[in-house]
């Protein structure tokens, strides 16, 4: 796939920003006439309130993705294995792994000490065993989703119980929040407990569905960062899904797996620019495009500087360069074999999903089988970037 190139960037940027300030001075001529209208008096509010108009309103996309979370069902290994991204599912995990292990080494670099990390947007716990594997010392979950954080702590309690009696598991606090609302350090089992890491998978676009959302988010995942210490994550590309949509020739564009839908195009407001994102059975909610140039600067009201923004299609290709990156990618079945060792199977049986690693594997010297993702997978993976901010002393 064609990569953007910088100057394109950096005008579509200028583009975005022209159009960001022309639209906050609309929400501020906005609130003015609200401001005004409140003069209007109580019993007109009281009327407001009431009305099925508000009452929709107030529903807005905290309480749509809180309810999508806590409605999905935990299944099994089985299940998972049979579902059309599995390995899709197990790449993302595989690339989380790699970013969670080298921050931690990051971090022990710096002088042996306690690690604490904050998993903001935790969901299920889908990231407790890599927390486990690099032996942290304290584990703060937080999510939006009451069901999900519900059974991210029994799944911590589980592998406290099955752990061998010489492993001693980090301890835990649990905690139901819309981290996009409510400050996360007023609920700190220790006030002053400060972390070494946040990570933020797959949630910080949830935020950007207003100014005010996203910056509390940033606040709740950076203010209590010490000194050196990291806020990582992973999102969607919004000049990748821009590019995407620009380049199609209706509101919505995806595959067999994946689907974004827009409701209109050739204009992306800086905040609440919302498009649909649904995922096989695992994803199904409005999101909102994170601008990225943006998400750096207000960053740095935190105290943070960025140090890596990579595409997964670029962290992947330098990571693979290492041993112990590819033997986990490996043991993780991080990426599907080709051909199929099941007589020739594959996660899906269109040729056309497998051209690329078909192609590769006639060329001279490749050993097989190959690793690959169907097309399809590939597709919804690439989407996706990892960054990596530090909080400067
Ligand atoms: C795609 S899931 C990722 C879960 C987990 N981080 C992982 O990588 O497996 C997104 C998670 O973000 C959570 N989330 C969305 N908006 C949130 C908010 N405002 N506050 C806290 N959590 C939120 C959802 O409930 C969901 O669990």
């Amino acid at each position: 796939m064609e990569l953007q190139t910088e100057t394109q960037k950096e005008e579509d940027g200028e583009r975005w920003r022209e159009e960001g300030e022309r639209q906050r001075e609309e929400d501020r001529k906005r609130r003015r006439d609200e401001d005004g209208g409140q003069k209007l008096g109580k019993r007109r509010a009281e009327e407001d309130e009431d009305s099925p108009n508000k009452k929709l309103q107030m529903l807005d996309h905290s309480v749509k993705v809180a309810s999508h979370y806590n409605s999905l069902q935990e299944v099994g290994l089985a299940a998972r294995s049979r579902s059309r991204i599995f390995f899709m599912r197990n790449f993302n995990n595989w690339l989380k792994s790699v970013l969670i292990g080298e921050i931690l080494e990051q971090v022990r670099g710096a002088g042996p000490q306690q690690v604490s990390v904050l998993d903001l947007g935790c969901g299920k716990g889908g990231d407790l065993l890599k927390w486990r594997r690099g032996g942290i010392n304290h584990l703060v979950c937080a999510d939006i989703a009451g069901v999900s954080v519900e059974q991210c702590q029994s799944r911590y309690e589980d592998m406290k119980k099955k752990s061998h009696a010489n492993e001693k598991i980090f301890s835990a606090q649990f905690i139901n929040a819309d981290c996009t609302k409510e400050v996360l350090a007023e609920k700190l089992a220790d006030p002053d407990q400060m972390f070494d890491i946040c990570s933020c998978q797959f949630v910080y676009h949830y935020s950007f569905e207003s100014e005010q959302k996203a910056d509390m988010m940033l606040r709740n995942a950076c203010e209590r960062l010490k000194p050196g210490g990291f806020f990582i994550g992973t999102t969607p590309d919004a000049f990748e899904l821009v590019k995407r949509l620009e380049a199609s020739d209706s509101l919505s564009f995806g595959n067999e797996v994946f689907k974004v839908s827009f409701q209109s195009k050739g204009f992306y407001p800086l905040f609440g620019c919302q498009y649909h994102f649904s995922l096989e059975d695992v994803v199904n909610v409005p999101e909102s495009l994170v601008y990225f140039p943006l998400f750096e600067h207000m960053a740095k009201r935190y105290n943070m500087r960025l140090v890596v923004k990579q595409r997964f299609s670029e962290f992947f290709e330098e990571k693979v360069k290492k041993e112990h990156h590819r033997s986990l990618m490996m043991k993780m079945m991080a990426l599907e074999p080709f051909p199929g060792e099941d007589s020739g199977r594959q996660a899906t049986d269109s040729r056309a999903e497998y051209s690329h690693a078909k192609e590769h594997s006639g060329r001279a010297g490749v050993k097989l089988p190959l690793g690959t993702l169907s097309r399809s997978e590939w597709e919804a993976a690439s989407i996706y970037l990892v960054f990596v901010f530090q909080k400067m002393s």
